[in-house]
């Protein structure tokens, strides 16, 4: 990574001035008019060392230049009032890493030390139609992981359906009260009925409780309601399978709450063992409040004083058995922001458990998605979307907008939906509320999906007509945009470190939105096809190429597929 580069030769230099330097941080210039890199931490040193930070930067500039095995790597090192260190790459060291970004796979990414790491995200819940909040958790969970196994780590990906809640207990009354036998159940039924009793039992309590009795004796086993559940959970779940086919996502356990229950007992022996569970006005909690805590920290429910479960408790049991069979390094979850408190209690109850010693847990919390008014998105009906007109809608609104691309097919349509929602979300940080404007993220321009598949699309074209047998790009660099764009390039590894280290896609998203600006501004100025000056021209299509499998491969990450045309 250059930025290590650059930071060993500080350290290399500081050494033959017997300066201490620890954790030399080197930056991305925020003035790309006056260097690449910079470099700060003279400053710190200045307080030690009791010099200047400007006399400190003078003698490590001059150090520098001593040695032609450092100052090779730049075509300027200065330092600037009051003290800032400013580094121009050579052009010898920028072709020198993108060669070897070229020649390696992966780009030549150094991969960190392997983990295992279990994801739990999707989460959506049978018997109740999916929304665009399952919709983010699926792109997000899905992009993070891919990420993670880019980087070489070992990751297994667990859905978790909520699968034993009350809904399930409001869905098998409403069956049962209009008389559907379960051979008849259709996936239509499950979409009118959790609706319809959702309402009901917000005036009802006599049906609430039958709700929630029904809910706890099919947890208990009562056969009847069992069967009833494993039907409602095909015919729903297979409902689910086919919108994450159409996303792109996968799990390599499809699992839910239902399959925590046989763990709930070991978990209890244990929790009791280490004198966890208290009682408390008839039910069983477990404490977990620190003497630390700045806000009230209530503590978690254990079970019910009716003895009934909670989601809690499925968590907690779904980790005693994924810690017995997986060994994990890291659980990474993700939901809706709002469920925050609820991660924080369980985690903190593995605090307790003493499964912290050998995993760290993380909850990413995302926000809402939003119309542009702000509110949570609706459709032009007016609803929270049903997944498939949301599909529909985006389709149509992207058909409308772009007439020439009507004879697309109906496979790139869908590529092109997907690339549309998924860049839409992907280049927000998870945590934050994003507007889903479908008209401005079908556009070809700005910073949407189409625009990216559009300029690889378009640089594809030029590689096509051209054959090209070079293999090394030569020592020069043409012209400013030519720089940037090798600028840009060599930024990758960095990039997708820092979002994998943030669990931000957004981070790489970004990134190749400006590679595709910086290619599209190249190929503004620079019409390679014409050129007649062959090793240039030869060098420009090697470096294309590279810049266009990077696209390639990082939408991939991404989980955004290239169309046949458009
Ligand atoms: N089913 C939950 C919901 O819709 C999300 C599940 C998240 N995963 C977990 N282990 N709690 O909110």
């Amino acid at each position: 990574m250059i930025t290590t580069k650059i930071a060993n030769v500080i350290k290399e230099i500081g050494k033959k001035l017997n300066m201490e330097l620890e954790n030399i941080n080197v930056i991305e210039s925020n003035r790309k008019d006056l260097c690449d890199y910079q470099f700060d931490g003279t400053f710190q040193l200045a307080k030690t060392l009791h010099k200047s930070p400007l006399e400190i930067g003078q003698m490590l500039v001059e150090e520098i230049k001593k040695h032609p095995e450092y100052s090779h790597l730049f075509q300027n090192v200065e330092v600037i009032p009051p003290g800032f260190l400013n580094f121009t790459l050579s052009s010898e060291i920028i072709n020198e890493i993108l060669n070897e970004m070229i020649q390696n796979d992966k780009f030549g990414i150094t991969l960190p030390k392997k983990q295992k790491i279990f994801m739990d995200y999707g989460g959506p819940n049978i018997a109740k139609p999916l929304h665009v909040g399952h919709l983010r958790s699926a792109i997000v969970g899905e992009a993070i992981k891919r990420m993670l196994k880019y980087l070489g780590h070992d990751v297994i990906a667990d859905v978790h359906l909520g699968d034993y809640g009350l809904q399930i207990g409001e869905v098998i009354y409403g069956l049962k009260e209009k008389n559907i036998s379960l051979e008849d159940i259709t996936l239509q039924d499950l979409e009118t009925i959790y609706p319809w009793m959702n309402e009901r039992i917000k005036n009802d309590e006599i049906v609430k409780e039958q709700c929630a009795k029904i809910t706890k004796d099919l947890q208990e086993g009562q056969e009847e309601y069992h069967a009833y559940f494993e039907k409602i959970k095909k015919i729903s779940g297979d409902d689910i399978l086919r919108i994450y086919k159409y996303l792109d996502v996968s799990f390599d356990l499809w699992l839910g709450e239902s399959d925590a229950y046989p763990y709930i007992e070991p978990l209890t022996k244990e929790l009791e063992n280490k004198n966890l569970l208290t009682e408390s006005e008839g039910a069983k909690v477990v404490f977990i409040a620190k003497e630390s805590d700045k806000k009230e920290m209530p503590p978690l429910v254990y079970q019910k004083k009716n003895k009934a479960y909670l989601y809690g408790t499925t968590d907690l049991a779904t980790i005693y058995d994924r810690i017995h069979k997986y060994h994990p390094d890291t659980f990474i979850y993700l939901t809706d922001y709002r469920q925050k408190l609820h991660f924080e209690s369980v985690f903190r109850v593995c605090e307790k458990l003493g499964y912290t010693k050998d995993a760290s847990f993380e909850h990413i919390g995302f926000g809402t998605v939003n119309g542009k008014d702000g509110k949570p998105f609706k459709t032009r009906e007016g609803k929270s979307p049903k997944l498939d007109s949301l599909f529909e809608e985006v389709k149509e609104t992207f058909k409308k907008a772009n007439e020439k691309n009507q004879d697309m097919s109906e496979k790139d349509l869908d590529i092109l939906v997907n690339a549309i929602i998924k860049f839409a979300d992907l280049q927000n940080s998870p945590e934050k509320d994003y507007i889903f404007d479908i008209t401005k993220f079908s556009n070809l321009t700005g910073k949407t999906g189409p625009y990216i598949l559009y300029t690889y699309l378009r640089i594809e074209s030029i590689l096509k007509k051209e054959s090209n047998s070079l293999k090394e790009l030569n020592q020069e660099i043409y012209d400013s945009i030519d720089r940037e764009l090798r600028l840009k390039i060599i930024e990758l590894e960095k990039t997708l470190n820092y979002a994998v280290k943030m669990r931000s896609p957004a981070i790489l998203a970004n990134f190749l939105y400006e590679l595709c600006v910086n290619m599209n501004a190249f190929y503004e100025k620079n019409h390679i096809n014409n050129l007649r000056e062959i090793e240039k021209k030869e060098n420009w299509l090697l470096l294309f190429q590279l810049a266009n499998k990077i696209v390639k491969e990082m939408l991939l990450l991404l989980g955004i597929y290239l169309p046949e045309r458009m």
